[in-house]
């Protein structure tokens, strides 16, 4: 292992099981690692704060911290790190989770050693490689947009990380489907970021906010003098997206005759900007979304049946929250999380009757509401509030029973 990797490596280690770090720290400094042991999510952090680290073996489930939360801190703190989460039998599914945090990979407990080595040694063969490859210019690496995070655990949602997870390497085009809130551009970034394209752009357009004619010179770009107004030629998005990503957001609100100039584009991946008649050829993943019933809008006349064919190729639907309420706690604890941190506040537990009543309101929203009502009670509470108590939610929340 160390030949195709000369400069010693640090690892480190996290299990609350002493045998476990025992063996591992014995196993990898044979392999030429540096390795540091924690026995808790804290003293990991402590050590990931004072040392450079390239692997982070860390064990799902700890008195303190979840493995998640530690893989989620030291990546801030080393975005590069190779992180594999480890997991007692029974976990798996949160392990699941733990890849759409940014893990590696994940291995049940009892491991065995060869397995152990093999997957860290690929682990650290994808990140040279990654690191081999040049960074488009303005993403600086401090400064990147973090991977999103998709938080949620049961059925459903694993159901649809195992679609994204299917989908993301291909180029076929996916339609994203669901109520307003529910995630859809997370998946669509989430796709992106798990692809081979996601060192390029993702461009996201919402088709709703714009008027036909700018719609169209938005997408194709335009041509100069192209309409009045047009000083300069411009690029338009699909350009802007070569070779990446192209997120068509509210796709069923596009006007006909922008329909059409689309099914063209999926066909041949080839169009004229706005006034111009030089055939323009690109390479672009396209993902779309809607929350409209987009088989009505073609039984209706309104939205073309071929297109909806040729974007409907791998279909994402994604569930109501009220249909997947015992993800609830995990949401609440991840908006808590990120609300705690940019308001200074401490609140580290739900109240038994908080979570009840967050449990019982049908959430028309979906999760940007339930986002919506933490960060309300976060910033509303009182800055020693340890405890998310009933009074710190919504009319409507605290009315549901
Ligand atoms: N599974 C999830 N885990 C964490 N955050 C989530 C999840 N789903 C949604 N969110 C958050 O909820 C908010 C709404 O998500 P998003 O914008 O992706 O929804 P949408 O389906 O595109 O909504 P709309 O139809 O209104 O455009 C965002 O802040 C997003 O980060
Ligand atoms: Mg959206």
């Amino acid at each position: 292992m160390r030949q195709s990797n000369p400069t010693p490596a640090t690892m480190l280690v996290v299990d609350d099981q002493p045998n476990i770090r025992r063996m591992l720290e014995a196993l990898f400094t044979r392999e030429g690692f540096t390795v540091l042991t924690a026995e808790n999510g804290k003293r990991a952090l402590e050590l990931a704060a004072t040392h450079p680290i390239d692997v982070l073996i860390s064990d799902l489930i700890m008195p303190d911290f979840t493995g998640v939360e530690v893989l989620q801190k030291v990546k801030q703190l080393h975005p590069d790190c190779c992180a594999i989460i480890v997991t007692a039998y029974g976990t798996i599914k949160s392990a699941v989770e733990a890849t759409h945090c940014g893990a590696y990979d994940y291995l049940q407990k009892p491991f065995d050693m060869d397995e152990i080595k093999r997957v860290v040694k690929k682990g650290l063969e994808q990140r040279q490689a990654a690191q081999a490859t040049p960074k488009p210019a303005l993403a600086s690496t401090r400064h990147a947009t973090p991977r999103p995070c998709m938080v949620g655990s049961s059925p459903k949602m694993q159901e649809v990380y195992q679609l994204i997870e299917r989908a993301a390497r291909s180029r076929a085009t996916v339609l994203i489907r669901g109520e307003s809130g529910t995630g859809k551009e997370l998946v669509a970034r989430e796709l992106h970021n798990r692809s081979p394209r996601s060192d390029k752009a993702f461009i996201a357009v919402s088709c709703a906010a714009l008027p036909e004619t700018l719609l169209e010179s938005e997408l194709f770009g335009h041509e100069k003098n192209a309409f009045t107004g047009a000083v300069s030629a411009r690029q338009g998005r699909f350009e802007l997206a070569n070779q990446g990503t192209l997120f068509l957001d509210e796709i069923g609100d596009i006007p006909p005759p922008v329909q059409i100039k689309l099914l063209r584009v999926l066909q041949e991946w080839e169009f004229e900007r706005v006034g111009g008649t030089k055939p323009i050829k690109v390479d672009v993943r396209l993902i779309a979304a809607t929350n409209k019933d987009l088989e009505k809008a073609v039984a209706d006349e309104k939205f073309r049946q071929d297109l909806y064919y040729r974007l409907n190729i791998i279909a994402i639907t994604l569930p109501p929250l009220r249909e997947r309420i015992e993800d609830i706690p995990l949401l609440v604890e991840h908006f808590l999380q990120k609300y705690n941190a940019q308001n200074a506040r401490h609140i580290a537990t739900v109240h038994e009757e908080t979570l009840r009543l967050l449990q019982a309101y049908p959430w028309p929203g979906n999760v940007r509401e339930l986002e919506n009502a933490i960060e309300r009670g976060v910033v509303l509470s009182d800055p020693g509030t340890t405890v998310l108590t009933p009074d710190l939610l919504p009319d409507p929340v605290r009315n549901a029973s």
